[in-house]
This record gives C-alpha cells, structure tokens and sequence, in this order.
C-alpha cells in the first residue's frame, strides 16, 4: 500500500509555498496526500516562529500527536521550518516532544528526501538543521496546490534586522535567484495555465544587492509582466525604505500588474519606526503613497502594522490611527508586538503590559474594519474582474478575487475556476462581495 503524507503549515506565504516543495519532495518519493493526520505515515510540521502565538499553535499540534504516534510507531513526525532554526530550539523541541523523529530546518528542506531515508534505516532520530545559509538550491518540483495561483519566490532571507523581527535570524542573509530561472519558471507556469502570479521575497526592492545580478526589481518585473500570456502579476513584500518610482512606472506600462501595493509601514510614529529600525519616516512613507496615486488615483495599498511596541505611548499609537485613516487602506494585518529572543527589541526597556496592547489592537482592528467595510460599499453596482479560484459547496457559488484582493461570490452553471469573470456587484457584505455574473473569458 503506498504511504501518505500529511503537512501542516504555519506562517506567511513564503512558507505556504515552500510546503509545496516539501509535497513535490515526498510525492518524489511515493508517497500520496493523506486526509488528515490519522491516515498518515510521515506528517511534517513546516514552523513559523514570527511571534510567540504562531509557536504555540504548532507546540499544541505537535504535543496532541502523542498518542497518535504510540498507537501507529511507523509514523514519521517530521519538524522543519523556522522554528527549527531558532537557537537552542532543537533541543527544546527534542525534551519536550522525544517522539519527534525528524528535524530540519527552512534552511535545508530540499535535504528532506536524505533524512527521511536516514531515519527509515537508523532507530535514532535525525536532527539536522543548517546553520547559515547556502548557494540557492533550484528546486523544480513543487507541488502546487493553490492553482490559477503560483507563488514564485524571486530572493530569499533578509539583511534588514528590524529591531523586533527574527527572521534576519532564521533566514539568513539575502540571496537573489538568476533573473533567468525566475523568468523561466513564470513562463512554464504561464504556459501551464496559471492566471496569477506573486514574486515573493521578505524584502522585493532589494532584488539584486547581494550582487547575483545587475538586474534591480524595477527591471525583472518589467521582464516578468513581458511574458506573454493572459495572467495577474502580484508582488510581496515592498519594505518602504526602498520602494521606488521605477516600480510604479514599470506598472503603469503593464496593465497585467495589480494595482495594489503591501507596503507594511509598522508603526505611525517617527520616534518607534526609529526604534524599530526602519530606516524610513512617516513623511516618507506617505509621499511614496502620494506618488503611487498619482499615477493611479484607484491604487489600493494594505500594510502591517505592529502595536504595543516597547515605549510606545498612546500618542504614538494615535499617530498610527491617523496615520491609518490618511492611507485609507484596503486592509491591514494587525499584529500585537510579541519579544522574540535574540532581538534588539526584547532587550528593551518599556514593555508595554498585555492590557494596553489589547485595548490598542482592539481599536485599531475596528478603525481597519471600518475602512474595508466604507469600501466595500463603493463596490455596490460597479462591474469588476475576478479571477475565479474556488468554489463554495456549501454557499453553492464560485469565488474569486479582483485585482485589488477583494474577495467576490457569485453564482454560475459552469465551472469557473481559472477564469476571468465580470461580475455585477449586488451585496457587499463587510470585506465579501457578492455579484452576477455578466462575461467570462
Ligand atoms: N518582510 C516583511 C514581513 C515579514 S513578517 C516586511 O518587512 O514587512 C510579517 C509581519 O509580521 C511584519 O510586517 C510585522 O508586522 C509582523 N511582525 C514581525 N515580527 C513581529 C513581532 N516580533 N511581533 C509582532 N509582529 C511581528
Ligand atoms: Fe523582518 Fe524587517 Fe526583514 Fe521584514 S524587513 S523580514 S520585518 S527584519
Ligand atoms: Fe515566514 Fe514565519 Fe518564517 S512569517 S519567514 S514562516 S518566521
């Protein structure tokens, strides 16, 4: 009988896609999707360590599979991701859960086949993370799962050391891939019938200046968007330090590109973006926002935004709600500030105390609800462009995003699912809308 595997997935988008490698890697291998956990023969954890809440989360899984594992010892827990990378963290793991079989790190998951072989052979548990990053191993067999979407990673790491943020730590440094493998891998994905595409990277400006390529981010992206074909053009993260106006005209020539910007700007007030080492001021942040609209007066921005950072005071966080109500986003991430050891920040004075960070978010999550929900009443008759990625059995309609992210709803006899529809807005419905279906091609 073939063997199953099961993934569990933590964090951002970057480690979303890099479980798509680890399916391509065990489907290498023989093994099938499991349903779930109780039907599977390996389950791999793929980590994120980002706040302390996302470490839980997957300490909780992990300690619930116990039982599990004595009932079935042939099954094959992995652990791998950014937690894994964090110092010390592979021996924590390892008292606390000795059931745990492998550990690797999001600095080696393409050594995942190797340890899996190992550990089939040895009784011993197989623990090995690597330290510091290495050349950039070009890994072609992904298993995608999201399609008409395709996530393509153009750099990895990040050289920025925001003072709160440990993914400097546990990414290591940046490393750009050749503008030629990107763009081959866009134009295979294109060809396979993908209708959107998202460059990621922790940092897409800096695209580049580890000195792989002369080529900046400006330049691939026009180089991208250059493929021919019929799809949507993202890309995630901008850092505002060195978002720029080659960008934005590199998406004025090509209509494929969204129009829609994540410029994560943080914080509101001058004094904690310095202490949080962002290099940029607020002034700065909102006049490349002016500039973004004044080439496109409908440009849509969402951003990240971290309260209760030691220090803080409520007029800072007031700057930030101002702040907030200027940009007029689409929406935000909200996050509380969480210390993560090895951080500038968690060595800081003035922690601010839980109850004062949850009244902060609270209120920030409304004023960002308010501003998602004022715009979704704008959408109410207008026609807009979805691309249908989905359908809702239970709603018994067809789902899908406009090129601003907006989810949209709407009912149709044929399977849409990779194409691009018009739909007539009839409800919005908080950040939903909902629509008939008018063209599709
Ligand atoms: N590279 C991206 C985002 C990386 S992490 C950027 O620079 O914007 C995603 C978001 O998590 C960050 O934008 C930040 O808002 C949040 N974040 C990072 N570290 C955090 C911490 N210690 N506590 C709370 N939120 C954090
Ligand atoms: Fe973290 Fe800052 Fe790098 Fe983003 S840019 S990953 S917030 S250190
Ligand atoms: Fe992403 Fe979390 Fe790692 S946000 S880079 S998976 S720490």
């Amino acid at each position: 009988m073939q063997e199953k595997y099961y993934i569990v997935t933590y964090g951002c988008q970057m480690n979303v896609h890099e479980s798509e490698k680890i399916a391509g890697i065990l489907r290498g291998m023989g093994y099938t999707e499991a349903q779930g956990t109780e039907d599977a023969d390996i389950i791999v954890f793929n980590t994120c360590c980002i706040r302390e809440n996302a470490e839980n989360h997957a300490f909780g899984n992990i300690g619930a599979l116990k039982k599990l594992k004595k009932q079935k010892p042939h099954l094959l827990i992995a652990v791998g991701g950014c937690m894994t990378q964090e110092k010390g963290k592979t021996e924590v793991l390892r008292k606390k859960f000795p059931f745990i079989d492998i550990m690797f790190g999001a600095l080696n998951l393409e050594e995942l086949e190797g340890l899996i072989v190992r550990k089939k052979n040895q009784k011993k548990k197989v623990i090995e993370v690597r330290e510091k990053e290495g050349e950039i191993v070009e890994f072609t067999g992904a298993y995608r799962t999201s399609y008409p979407n395709a996530w393509v990673n153009i750099m990895y790491g990040c050289n920025n050391f925001c003072s709160y943020c440990i993914v400097p730590y546990v990414r290591g440094r940046e490393r750009s891939r050749k503008p030629e493998h990107i763009l081959n891998e866009v134009r295979e994905l294109v060809a396979e019938g993908y209708k959107e595409i998202t460059l990621l990277g922790q940092n897409v400006n800096s695209y580049g200046s580890d000195g792989t390529t002369n080529v900046t981010f400006a330049e691939l992206l026009d180089q991208v968007a250059s493929i021919e074909g019929n799809f949507r053009l993202r890309f995630m993260t901008s850092h505002p330090k060195d978002f720029n106006e080659d960008i934005v005209k590199v998406m004025q020539k090509h209509r494929k590109i969204c129009r829609l910007v994540h410029l994560p700007v943080q914080s509101g007030s001058n004094e904690i973006l310095k202490a949080m080492n962002r290099r940029y001021t607020r002034e700065k942040y909102l006049s490349e926002i002016e500039m973004l609209r004044e080439y496109f007066p409908e440009a849509e921005v969402t951003t990240d935004i971290i309260v209760g950072f030691p220090g803080e005071t409520e007029e800072q966080y007031l700057e930030t709600e101002a702040l907030v109500k200027e940009v007029d986003y689409a929406s935000a991430f909200t996050f509380v500030y969480s210390p993560r050891s090895g951080t500038k920040a968690a060595e800081m004075e003035n922690q601010i105390p839980e109850e004062v960070q949850k009244d902060r978010i609270m209120r920030l999550v409304e004023l960002v609800n308010s501003l998602t929900r004022k715009k979704s009443e704008k959408y109410l008759g207008k026609t807009v462009e979805i691309l249908c990625e989905d359908y809702d059995g239970k709603k018994d309609l067809y789902l899908g995003r406009d090129e601003f992210g907006r989810m949209g709803y709407f009912k149709s006899e044929k399977d849409r699912v990779g194409q691009f529809v018009q739909i007539k807005i009839t409800k919005a419905n908080g950040i939903s809308l909902y629509g008939e279906l008018i063209e599709a091609k």
